[in-house]
């Protein structure tokens, strides 16, 4: 019998870079956030899906550290539907059983987000269906810094010795210290890079780039890197 897609697991982790908002909105003369409030329903269903089909980890990149360049306008447009979506998690929680993670500098983030980030966190733990790590205020360099300087911390207070450390101990201080390495990254809106993110989680990632703005992202795209992603030939630097 042949296996179709269906039969199939998906990944256990699948990273999404959610780009092409901006363009989404341009082509539509509206205004960039217009894009982003789309962004955040494509973000929606996808989630919702994932749980549906099985994914254990799913990682967005929402807001990276370079992206405190844009307007004052665009990033609290950003920040106020990062807002709304956390409350609106946490109201569903119970029936959602989405368990959240957040991989960034959350220090940056109003009072107002760090809380309810942390809210959704402590109150989605015990939750077993897909866990989302939301990358806010992340950046793949930013990471490797933060968690070198926690080693080095750990050497200055007897912890560890320099030469303790090996690739195990190392992704132990990353943001994602308990996660699997993403076996899959998506980056819809047709541009070619990773811009800084998951620079040490990615080393063995299968890339899927669309053609497809985020907002118009569908299930259907899903399974589409999802089968791109089985037809992939993992050698992990064998032969
Ligand atoms: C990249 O598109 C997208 C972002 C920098 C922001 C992502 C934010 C969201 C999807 C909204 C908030 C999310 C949730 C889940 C509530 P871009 O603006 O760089 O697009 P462009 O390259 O076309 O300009």
């Amino acid at each position: 019998m042949e296996l179709t897609q269906k039969d199939r697991k998906p990944p256990r982790h699948i990273a999404i870079i959610m780009d092409g908002n901006g363009r989404w909105a341009k082509k539509r003369g509206l205004p960039r956030n217009a894009g982003h409030a789309a962004g955040a329903e494509a973000f929606r269903r996808i989630a919702n899906y994932a749980r549906t089909i099985g994914v254990e980890y799913l990682t967005v990149y929402a807001f990276s550290t370079e992206n405190w360049r844009r307007s004052e306008e665009e990033i609290s447009g950003i920040m106020r539907l990062l807002g709304a979506y956390l409350r609106e998690a946490i109201r569903d929680m119970a029936k959602n059983h989405v368990r959240f993670k957040f991989f960034g500098d959350l220090s940056r983030l109003s009072p107002e987000l760090q809380k309810l980030c942390l809210d959704a966190q402590s109150q989605s733990a015990q939750y077993d269906g897909v866990q989302v790590n939301f990358c806010l205020n992340y950046g793949g360099r930013d990471e490797l810094v933060m968690a070198a300087k926690a080693f080095a911390a750990d050497v200055v207070n007897g912890k560890h010795a320099p030469e303790d450390l090996t690739e195990d101990l190392l992704s132990g201080y990353l943001y994602s210290a308990d996660v699997p390495d993403p076996e899959l990254i998506i980056r819809p809106s047709g541009e070619l890079r990773t811009s800084n993110f998951l620079l040490w989680q990615s080393a063995y990632s299968e890339f899927v780039f669309m053609d497809v703005l985020w907002p118009d992202f569908s299930e259907k795209d899903l399974d589409k890197a999802i089968a791109e992603f089985h037809g992939r030939n993992r050698r992990f630097g064998g032969v």
